[in-house]
C-alpha cells in the first residue's frame, strides 16, 4: 500500500533541495549528505536513497558505502545506515530501503553489511536483529569533566615515571617532516594492532592518516620517551569550542602496568585545560577491561553507547 504514494530517489547533495521539501529533524539533511560525499574518494561506491511521499517529505533514508570509506573498513565490507521517521514506522519503509541496498551491495559484489545502532534504542536494534544482522562488538562514550579534574593529585606518578628515566612530549616538538609523521603513524598502528577488536581490521595508509589529521595541533599527540624510543601516546583533538576528543591511548607491550596510559592520559588532560575546554569526551569499547579501568580512574563517566553490527550477505 504504501510502496502505491512513496517513490525512492537516489539523492545527491545537487539533487536534495529540488526533491526534498520536508524532513524530519532526525534524518539527514542536505549538509550530512555533502559531508558523506566528501569522505570518501573517487573509488568509493556511495548510494544515497531517500523514499518520499508525493509532496516531497522525506520517511527514510538510506545509505551505502563500500570501497575507500573509513580508514578501516573491512574489505568486501559496505557501511550502511538505515534511517526512518518515526511517524512512518511499521509501514514497510525499513524494510524497502534495506532490500534495495542489499540489491546494490550484491551488484558490488560485497560479502557483509556493517551498521551501528544505539544500544538504547529498542526499537531499531530489534529491526536489525529480526533482518539478520548480528552485534560484533559494543562501544560507548564517556566525557570528563575536566575542569573538575584534579591534575596535581597525579604529581608522584610522574615524579616515579620521570626517575625511571620517561620523558614527556608531544609530536609538534619534532621537527614536523614525512619521516618523523610516519615514525608517529607506524608507531600509532603498533599500538593499534592491541585494541581489541582491531587485530583483523586493515591498515590505513599513513598517508591517509597525515591527511586527515593535516590541520590537527600537534602538541596535542602526547608520547612518553624512554632514552629516545616512544614507549606510549595519547592523542587529544580539539574539536569544537570546549570539547577534545581523546582519541587513540595506547602503550608498548613492554611498558605496561607502570601507570604510563594514565600519565600520558593525564597529560592529554593538560592539553585540554591548556585549549579551555570544558569536557574530554573518548570512545571504549566495552571489552577493553584495561582501558575502562584507566578512564574510570580519572572520572570518566559513562554514557549511552552504540552498538556495530554486521550482516553476511
Ligand atoms: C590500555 C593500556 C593503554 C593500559 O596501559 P598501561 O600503561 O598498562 O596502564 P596503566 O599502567 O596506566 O594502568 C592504569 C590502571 O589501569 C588498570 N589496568 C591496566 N591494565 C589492566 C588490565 N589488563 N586489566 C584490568 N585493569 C588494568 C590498573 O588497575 C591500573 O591501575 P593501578 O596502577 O592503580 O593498578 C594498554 O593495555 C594498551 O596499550 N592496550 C592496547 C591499546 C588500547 O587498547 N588502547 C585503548 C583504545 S584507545
Amino acid at each position: 500500500m504504501v510502496y502505491l504514494t512513496l517513490k525512492l530517489h537516489h539523492l545527491t547533495s545537487k539533487n536534495f533541495a529540488d526533491l526534498v521539501r520536508e524532513s524530519s529533524e532526525h534524518l539527514p539533511d542536505a549538509d550530512t549528505i555533502k559531508m558523506l560525499e566528501g569522505k570518501g574518494t573517487e573509488e568509493t561506491v556511495l548510494y544515497i536513497l531517500g523514499i518520499l511521499t508525493p509532496e516531497g517529505r522525506m520517511v527514510g533514508f538510506g545509505m551505502y558505502a563500500s570501497g575507500p570509506w573509513d580508514p578501516i573498513l573491512k574489505p568486501g565490507y559496505a557501511d550502511v545506515t538505515i534511517k526512518v521517521d518515526q511517524d512512518w514506522y511499521h509501514q514497510g519503509v525499513g524494510n524497502w530501503l534495506l532490500d534495495e541496498i542489499e540489491t546494490l551491495a550484491r551488484e558490488r559484489h560485497s560479502k557483509a553489511l556493517q551498521t551501528m545502532v544505539r544500544d538504547n534504542n529498542d526499537v531499531e536494534l530489534d529491526w536489525v536483529n529480526q533482518k539478520g544482522f548480528e552485534i560484533t562488538n559494543h562501544s560507548f562514550e564517556s566525557r570528563l569533566n575536566v575542569k573538575m579534574f584534579d591534575i596535581h593529585s597525579y604529581d608522584a606518578l610522574f615524579k616515579n615515571l620521570e626517575a625511571s628515566g620517561i620523558k614527556f612530549t608531544s609530536l609538534a616538538e619534532y621537527t614536523q617532516d614525512p619521516d618523523i609523521e610516519h615514525q608517529f603513524w607506524d608507531f600509532w598502528w603498533k599500538l593499534v594492532q592491541d585494541v581489541p577488536g582491531m587485530s583483523d581490521k586493515p591498515r590505513p595508509d599513513n598517508e591517509k592518516m597525515m591527511n586527515m589529521t593535516r590541520d590537527v595541533d600537534k602538541e596535542g599527540f602526547i608520547l612518553a620517551v624512554d632514552d629516545g624510543t616512544w614507549v606510549a601516546m595519547s592523542m587529544a583533538i580539539d574539536e569544537s569550542e570546549g570539547v577534545v576528543y581523546n582519541s587513540m591511548t595506547g602503550v608498548d607491550r613492554r611498558y605496561r602496568g607502570k601507570g604510563l596510559a594514565q600519565a600520558v592520559k593525564v597529560k592529554a588532560i593538560e592539553y585540554a585545560l591548556k585549549n579551555d575546554a570544558e569536557y574530554m569526551r573518548t570512545h571504549n569499547d566495552s571489552e577493553n577491561e584495561a582501558m575502562l579501568s584507566v578512564n574510570e580512574k580519572l572520572g570518566y563517566e559513562r554514557r549511552p553507547g552504540i552498538f556495530g553490527l554486521t550482516k553476511l550477505i
